[in-house]
């Protein structure tokens, strides 16, 4: 590394360039002043205030006192694999089977071990923002370069020049990289977007990875459309996807991949060196919620669209505030005119309020000018909530 003696207390310089290099979250930074305060209505991160529905919790107790409390297969237990390809195949009318299907420690651990099998030091990733920033984090963690294509604001929602995406891919590019729906715009990428992504895709030899942990927070249909609805069997399509958003379960931890199983040796590799295989009593509860979840989600998401409808309803009354229209997810991310520092405005609103939110620079260039809202939570709070802020946006 270098020539000092190897008792010398580490600087910051020992450490790798481009983690050096790695922005701190400024979702974080806001969180940190506020967090755990009393009185504090928390919307800045990605998750209900809505706790596990109790069934769930109560499969995993019982697998604890079964005694599962061992190592288990990489690539997860065999009934979370069969539930899982199985929950897709009725959801997508696809023919996915367990070896398609490996469990992962959360959508974020998933990300990276996607990203660790395609794309490496001197590789090129191609993305689109405003996004959540982690997605791209992880290629520049594994020392590639990202270029991410400015989405478009429009009161009707986000919009994607595709050309612009295919643009920017060059002969480095070794993946694209679409989350849809998407935080924190609430942009989904509809069926025919995804076939030309995949056709362009297929004519470079790209991977795809498609981020759909939000595929069930939507609003006008049961499902996002999926990138495993248009990709054959050996298509070089990851998806990602995760327990958090949909049922509830943002501190378990568990989420999955879904990818051509000529690959799944490689990524079973992967687990084992990242994490050796995720945690048996939490897959097991896993099992259920995909089994006996279905009635939750519909409630749940029932509730987050009456959020959204107040949000965009109270926010609409606003001159300064435009909120492009969010189809999916649970976000509000709007745009204040005049305000040129979201971070400020969110640290004033927190010490003045207690509302928490979070910076729209935090989500890339394009989201300066904007705050991000999760309305997942319960509609006496978030009213609340809305009350307190609108003062500072009118
Ligand atoms: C777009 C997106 N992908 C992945 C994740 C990761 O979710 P988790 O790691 O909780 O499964 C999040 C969390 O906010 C997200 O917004």
């Amino acid at each position: 590394m270098n020539d000092k003696p190897f008792h010398d207390t580490p600087a910051i310089e020992d450490v790798r360039q481009p983690i050096r290099d790695l922005p701190v979250s400024l979702i974080r930074e806001v969180s940190d002043l506020g967090i755990g305060k009393p009185g504090v209505i928390p919307l800045w991160f990605g998750e209900s205030d809505i706790t596990t529905p109790e069934f769930i919790c109560d499969a995993a107790k019982n697998a604890l006192d079964e005694g599962d409390t061992f190592y288990q297969p990489n690539a997860g237990i065999d009934p979370l694999r069969e539930s899982l390809a199985a929950y897709m195949n009725r959801l997508y009318g696809t023919a996915l089977t367990p070896a398609h299907v490996t469990i992962t420690v959360s959508g974020m651990n998933a990300v990276m071990i996607a990203m660790q099998a395609i794309v490496g030091a001197g590789d090129h990733l191609v993305s689109a923002e405003p996004s959540w920033p982690n997605l791209t984090a992880t290629a520049r963690i594994l020392g590639a370069e990202v270029t991410n294509i400015d989405q478009t604001p429009h009161p009707e929602g986000w919009q994607l020049d595709l050309d612009r995406l295919f643009d920017a891919c060059g002969p480095k590019t070794r993946a694209i990289l679409i989350n849809s729906p998407a935080n924190p715009s609430g942009w989904m990428m509809e069926p025919e977007a995804q076939r030309a992504v995949l056709d362009f895709a297929r004519e470079r030899g790209l991977w795809i990875v498609a981020d759909e942990v939000y595929a069930r927070v939507v609003y006008d249909r049961p499902v996002a459309p999926s990138f495993l609805e248009v990709a054959e069997d050996e298509d070089r399509v990851i998806v990602i996807n995760s327990f958090s958003k949909s049922w509830a379960m943002t501190g378990w931890r568990l989420g999955w991949i879904t990818a051509p199983p000529s690959i799944g040796t490689i990524i079973e590799k992967l687990i084992e060196f990242n994490i050796a295989c995720p945690p048996g009593f939490i897959q097991q509860a896993g099992v259920t919620a995909i089994e006996d979840g279905e009635d939750f989600i519909k409630e749940t998401v029932a509730g987050y669209r009456d959020s959204r409808d107040l949000v965009v309803a109270r926010l609409g009354q606003l001159s300064r505030v435009m909120l492009p229209y969010p189809r999916a997810a649970f976000y509000a991310f709007f745009s204040v005119d005049g305000m040129d520092d979201g971070f400020a405005l969110c640290r004033q609103v927190l010490e003045e309020t207690g509302v928490g939110m979070a910076p729209g620079e935090a989500f890339g260039d394009v989201g300066k000018g904007f705050i991000r809202l999760c309305f997942a939570t319960r509609p006496r709070l978030l009213d609340e909530a809305l009350g307190k802020l609108e003062p500072y946006l009118r």
